[in-house]
């Protein structure tokens, strides 16, 4: 949105897909500390984002938002703490009467109250600003509501962000059990800092695939200070297999989405913490051009495409996805990743390793994998078509 604090896609940990409702002052702070013990910090990944159910199911006599009582017993300590560490503190709320899980139709679960921010938008703005709140995440939780009542919710709460003088990253998901999806149907730049495009991830391979088809085909409306969210990172969590963790990382920095961890950061193991660092995927996630990574090729018969990502510096960091069971050689060209020129510098940006080339790139990638590469040493032209091969719409 206009006056964003967010010029490259947020990076951090988010509490949510790993702990849901069972968080407490004691997990944030341990997990924040892990953020700089285990090098994330300095990787780049700086917002510790407290999710749904911090919160006490009643407001206090005042109306304020109150951390949930033996479990967040002082929220300004805990951002004081956060602080502390170099790192910046991140929020959950909703625009409606309910958070999602005080929402929750689907009834294995719900957390009691009613607090969300519906008529309070101003009030809890200046309270997350007195608690040195940086980012605040918001998400409608209702199957009510026309586009038009998400846009004024949403709109309503960045003005009372913007109006608290406090620089706080503003993201939003418009598709918690809402039917239309406009996080994917409508352009949020103008209103939020980041938008989810997708319903919840999951830690399965279908369901991270399903959201690289919603999420990439919106490139064109991504840059600075507006950000498509593919929604946070399922790295290190069971159900993705080690290779899918990998490309999942890879297709998110080629997407440039927001980089949130959603694992356990206090356990993590070395192989995991080294995709969440790897330093020169995260520089293509954090490119100051801010361009959306494209699908640019699509092989119906391989089931393999090909994502090109525009860089600051004329180069394209380009990936070589195989969505098929079988290793397979993808092959592309400069061309058709819109560079012109004879000759090129290749960096494999898992292995850092270099190579040159006149134009043709190709590599063996295992079943799931995303070769990932760094294109540089030619001159970028301006595509106006992608490459189809095959009969599905590319989108
Ligand atoms: C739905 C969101 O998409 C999730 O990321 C999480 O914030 C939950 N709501 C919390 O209830």
């Amino acid at each position: 949105a206009p006056g964003s604090p967010a010029l490259t896609p947020p990076m951090g940990w988010n509490t949510w897909n790993s702990f849901g409702c069972t968080i407490d002052d004691k997990l944030v702070r341990e997990s924040a500390k892990k953020m700089v013990d285990s090098g994330m910090k300095t990787a780049g990944y700086q917002y510790v984002v407290v999710d749904d159910c911090w919160f006490n199911p009643q407001r206090d006599a005042q109306g304020n938002l109150q951390g949930a009582s033996g479990r967040f017993p002082d929220m300004k300590a805990l951002g004081d703490y956060i602080h502390s560490l170099g790192l910046k503190f991140g929020i959950y709320e909703a625009p409606g009467a309910k958070t999602c899980a005080q929402e929750n139709p689907n009834l294995t679960y719900r957390y009691p109250g009613s607090t969300g921010s519906l008529g309070h938008e101003a009030q809890d703005a200046r309270q997350f600003a007195a608690w040195g709140v940086d980012y605040l995440k918001y998400d409608w939780c209702s199957s009510d509501g026309t586009l038009a009542d998400q846009v004024a919710g949403f709109t309503k709460m960045r003005d009372a962000l913007r109006a608290t003088g406090r620089p706080i990253v503003y993201s939003i998901n418009p598709n918690s059990y809402h039917a239309d999806k406009t996080g994917a149907t409508y352009n949020w730049s103008q209103v939020a800092d980041m938008w989810r495009t997708t319903e919840d991830i999951q830690a399965q391979w279908p369901n991270v695939t399903g959201i690289v088809d919603i999420n990439a085909p919106l490139a064109a409306q991504s840059g600075p200070g507006h950000w498509n969210d593919a929604d946070m990172l399922e790295v290190g969590n069971s159900g993705l297999k080690p290779e899918e963790w990998r490309s999942h990382f890879a297709l998110w920095a080629l997407m440039g989405s927001p980089l949130i961890a959603g694992n356990d950061i206090r356990s993590m193991p070395a192989d995991v913490s080294e995709i969440l660092r790897n330093p020169r995927l995260i520089a293509v996630d954090q490119d100051p051009l801010g361009a959306g990574g494209r699908r640019v090729r699509h092989d119906v018969q391989e089931n393999t495409e090909v994502f090109a990502k525009p860089l600051s510096d004329g180069s394209v960091a380009i990936g070589l996805f195989n969505r098929s069971d079988a290793t397979t050689t993808i092959r592309t060209t400069a061309s058709q990743i819109g560079l012109s020129g004879n000759s090129f510098t290749l960096t494999d940006l898992w292995t850092g390793d270099t190579s040159t080339t006149s134009g043709d790139i190709s590599a063996s990638v295992p079943a799931h994998g995303v070769a990932a590469f760094k294109v540089s040493g030619g001159t970028p032209v301006t595509r106006t078509t992608s490459s189809l091969v095959g009969a599905r719409s590319n989108r």
